[in-house]
């Protein structure tokens, strides 16, 4: 039963897109199972980046078959012109990819509802979404009387139901009060486009969910790749300010449609520190010369809207808490070359709340704002680890730092990454991959 997930355990960007890529080869499926065009995996090999929103990362790796399952949500121009930029760079993503006919569909609607709504405040904060139009979509999906999925596309009854749903949204969007641009919202044109885009995406629509039971029950070697991260989950995240899918490991039986008893390894992802794009509440945030400083080695800049992160000390009880949640078995930990540079490093160990000490991720908002981090402090390295190629390679002020964390967490630490190239990646005991039973 090898099937292995790959998580982030804090609020996205973990680099989990690179971790993806390196266990690939040792698979023959990678999965994408939730979210969408909000997510950014970049992936590096050699001189060349790859930019992916929509698409798993295996993409890259010739006999994989990937698969945009069922809980993605799909913006088909978006995600054509991702298509169009592989091939062109000479990537057959035609013979590697699949797309569930159960998805559902982003509609420009959607990210003019996105554009409207994120202006209000939430207990006081806007939301700060990537504007691409996710959660109306999932809204609708929930709603369903609004919704329309992939395989509706190819329907002969389409351009009926799109010009009836349009009629419906710029009723509601015009309640809201949101400029609206006519021309993007013009149903004719809308019918003419989105029945090309049908016409296009149509070889790579497939029962994804039929071809993922057969895969697991014929024993294949599956990777899931999950979007966002842990803290950004509807159900379990930092709840108003989440992304609208279960981006922990929770999401991926429903998102998938692959029962839970397949999933036999989960490889949780974190940064050596932590970041944060959009509002909400983030405890060890630093608003200071430190933020700044992680933030430019880290390079800390979102690949989707290109808006600075919020950057602070790694927070051990909120990584703790998504580990448990999503039955983490190992740790990869990113980024550890940042930290290099810095003489001191700190590490949330646990809270105070009201005076109180805590061991637990308090579940509201507003307890999260006003908590008090309390800090462990080590001296850092200061020497440069991005040619480590093994443990043996690290200064000891590393090892400690990684040791403190697996305790801290609660797991094993296997996978170590020093720099964005493949290479830059110490794997502490071989491939952290599910074993075949
Ligand atoms: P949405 O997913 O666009 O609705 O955005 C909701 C929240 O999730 C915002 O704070 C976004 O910044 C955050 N978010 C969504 N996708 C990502 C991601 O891939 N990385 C980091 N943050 C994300």
């Amino acid at each position: 039963m090898p099937g292995t997930c790959v998580i982030g355990l804090q609020w996205g960007d973990e680099a989990k897109g690179k971790l993806v890529d390196l266990l690939t080869p040792g698979v023959e499926i990678v999965v994408r199972y939730q979210g969408g065009a909000n997510a950014g995996h970049t992936v590096v090999t050699g001189d060349e980046v790859y930019k992916l929103h929509h698409l798993p990362s295996g993409i890259l790796h010739a006999g994989v078959t990937n698969i945009v399952s069922t809980g993605v949500v799909i913006n088909p121009p978006t995600i054509l012109e991702e298509i169009d930029g592989l091939q062109a760079r000479g990537i057959p993503v035609e013979e590697r990819l699949l797309i569930s006919d159960r998805a559902h569909v982003v509609f420009p609607w959607h990210i003019a509802e996105d554009r409207v709504l994120n202006t209000r405040l939430v207990r006081g904060e806007s939301i700060g979404t990537t504007l691409r139009g996710i959660g109306p979509c999932y809204r609708d999906k929930v709603g369903r009387s609004l919704a329309i999925r992939l395989g509706d596309m190819l329907r002969d009854d389409f351009p009926d139901r799109l010009r009836e749903v349009l009629a419906a949204k710029l009723q509601i969007l015009g309640s809201l009060n949101g400029e609206l641009d006519p021309d993007e919202l013009d149903a004719e044109k809308m019918v003419q486009e989105y029945c090309g885009h049908a016409r296009r995406l149509e070889s790579y629509l497939a029962d994804t969910t039929a071809y993922l039971l057969d895969a697991v029950e014929a024993d294949k070697k599956i990777l899931y790749e999950g979007a966002q991260g842990s803290l950004l989950d509807i159900d379990h995240g930092t709840f108003p300010f989440v992304t609208s899918s279960n981006s922990s490991g929770v999401g991926i039986p429903a998102g998938a449609g692959v029962p839970p008893r397949w999933i036999t390894r989960v490889l949780g992802v974190i940064k050596s520190y932590s970041t944060r794009v959009g509002g909400g509440p983030f405890p060890t945030e630093q608003e200071n010369e430190v933020g700044d400083r992680i933030r430019e080695l880290g390079k800390e800049y979102g690949t989707t809207t290109g808006r600075p992160r919020r950057c602070g000390w790694l927070d051990t009880v909120a990584v703790r808490y998504a580990a448990r949640l999503g039955g983490v078995n190992a740790l990869s930990v990113m980024m550890l070359d940042v930290l290099s540079q810095l003489p001191e490093i700190k590490i949330c160990i646990g809270y105070e709340l009201n005076g109180e000490r805590i061991g637990h991720f308090p579940s509201h908002a507003d307890d999260l704002r006003s908590l008090t981090p309390i800090y462990e402090t080590m001296e850092g390295w200061e020497q440069d680890v991005t040619g480590a190629r093994s443990m043996d390679d690290l200064p000891a002020g590393a090892l400690r730092y990684l040791e403190r964390v697996s305790e801290l967490v609660g797991c094993p630490v296997e996978v170590v990454s020093v720099g964005p190239d493949r290479e830059q990646t110490i794997f502490v005991s071989g491939s952290p991959l599910a074993v075949s039973s």
